[in-house]
């Protein structure tokens, strides 16, 4: 039968480093209030020359490498963001002649922070059912040229930063599922009652006789709004729900789990989430601290840098669960 291994990580993390001290120029804000709340220390953005599709060239020329393929061996690719280049075509479209490919299908993935929790979902289920072999699987964003830097934009616009990172997915046959490293389950969701309480309006179809006008500008229709309690509790429930499923379904104990790689929306979160289920700190890896909140990046750019510190070793068993807007969450249980 054949299973899916992930056999190459790869990120990227734009040079541009924003410290909460940088931030607190720019609005009412601190130092001590964005730690106390969320853990972030410092985000990356990028220079205004550069796209999401060229933070995920970076990303995926790493895990090419890094998976030790000659890149024409992809032979589909998935891309998860929420801040494509253009509105159409998706950005898998702009990055596969930047790959330097042409052909393979690219397909983009429009779940946000669970993005590329579902891309690793569809990646298995293309390779468990023989329709492709090796596939590029990359979580990219840009948030700093979508943020209201202003007070008003405070609560999100600490949040978020820049990044990308990418996996490489290839067919696999598992001879022993308790050793061989493959993607033993995905598991998705989505609430959209939710969808409002998390978003971005404008541009939109739904807002009458145009997309986005001056009035909408002028209503801060085109920044994120965000209910931060109702996500912060939302995200606690559904990622400790989520997680146990994944044990339930292999039959699993939480404690045999080796590493966890939740989403990086929020320190606290994170914490919360292993408060609940009783897991050991020094069994969550994050790396909200540098990087923010990168959205559909935080999974691989956690995967890469969990990875190069040793923390993350083939044959172990790690779990992964995100939460994010829609809402959508869900969970994954591999072997390493
Ligand atoms: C956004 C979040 C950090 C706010 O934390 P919180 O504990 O709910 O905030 P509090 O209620 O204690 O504080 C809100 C106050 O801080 C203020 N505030 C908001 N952002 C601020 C900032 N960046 N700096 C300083 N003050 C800020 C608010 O204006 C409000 O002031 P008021 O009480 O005078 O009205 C928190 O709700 C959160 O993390 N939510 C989830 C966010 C998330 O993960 N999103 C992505 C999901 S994928």
């Amino acid at each position: 039968m054949w299973n899916t291994e992930i056999i190459g990580t790869g990120m990227f993390a734009p040079p541009g480093v924003v410290t909460n001290n940088d931030l607190s120029t720019m609005m009412e804000t601190s130092h001590d209030w964005i730690v106390q709340r969320s853990g972030i220390e410092e985000r990356r953005w990028v220079a205004p020359e550069v796209t999401t599709t060229d933070l995920a060239l970076e990303a995926s020329l790493a895990a090419i490498k890094n998976a030790g393929i000659d890149k024409k061996e992809i032979d589909c690719i998935l891309f998860a963001t929420l801040s494509p280049d253009h509105e159409f075509p998706g950005n898998g479209c702009f990055l596969q002649p930047k790959l330097g490919l042409t052909d393979i299908p690219a397909i983009d993935v429009r779940q946000q922070c669970s993005g590329f929790l579902y891309g690793m979902s569809i990646a298995d289920a293309f390779i468990r059912s023989g329709q492709y072999k090796t596939i590029l699987l990359v979580g990219a964003e840009i948030h700093s040229k979508g943020l209201d830097k202003s007070t008003r934009g405070r609560d999100t616009a600490v949040l978020f930063g820049d990044g990308a990172g990418a996996i490489i997915l290839r067919r696999k046959e598992v001879k022993d599922p308790s050793k061989d490293s493959h993607i033993m389950s995905t598991h998705l969701f989505a609430e959209g009652a939710g969808a409002r309480e998390l978003w971005i309006e404008g541009p939109g179809m739904n807002l009458g006789a145009e997309r986005m006008n001056h009035q909408m500008i002028e209503e801060n229709k085109q920044f994120p709004y965000m209910n931060g309690k109702k996500v912060f509790m939302n995200a606690i429930r559904r990622m400790c729900e989520a997680t146990l499923l994944a044990c339930e379904t292999n039959k699993v104990k939480l404690e045999n789990i080796e590493l966890f790689l939740f989403h990086q929306a929020n320190m606290r979160i994170s914490q919360m989430v292993a408060q609940e289920l009783k897991i050991p700190e020094e069994k969550v890896f994050s790396t909200i601290q540098k990087y923010g909140n990168t959205t559909a990046a935080t999974l691989p750019i956690g995967m890469s840098e969990a990875v190069e510190a040793g923390r993350l070793k083939k044959g172990m068993l790690v779990a992964s669960a995100v939460f994010g807007s829609g809402f959508t969450w869900g969970s994954s249980l591999y072997r390493w």
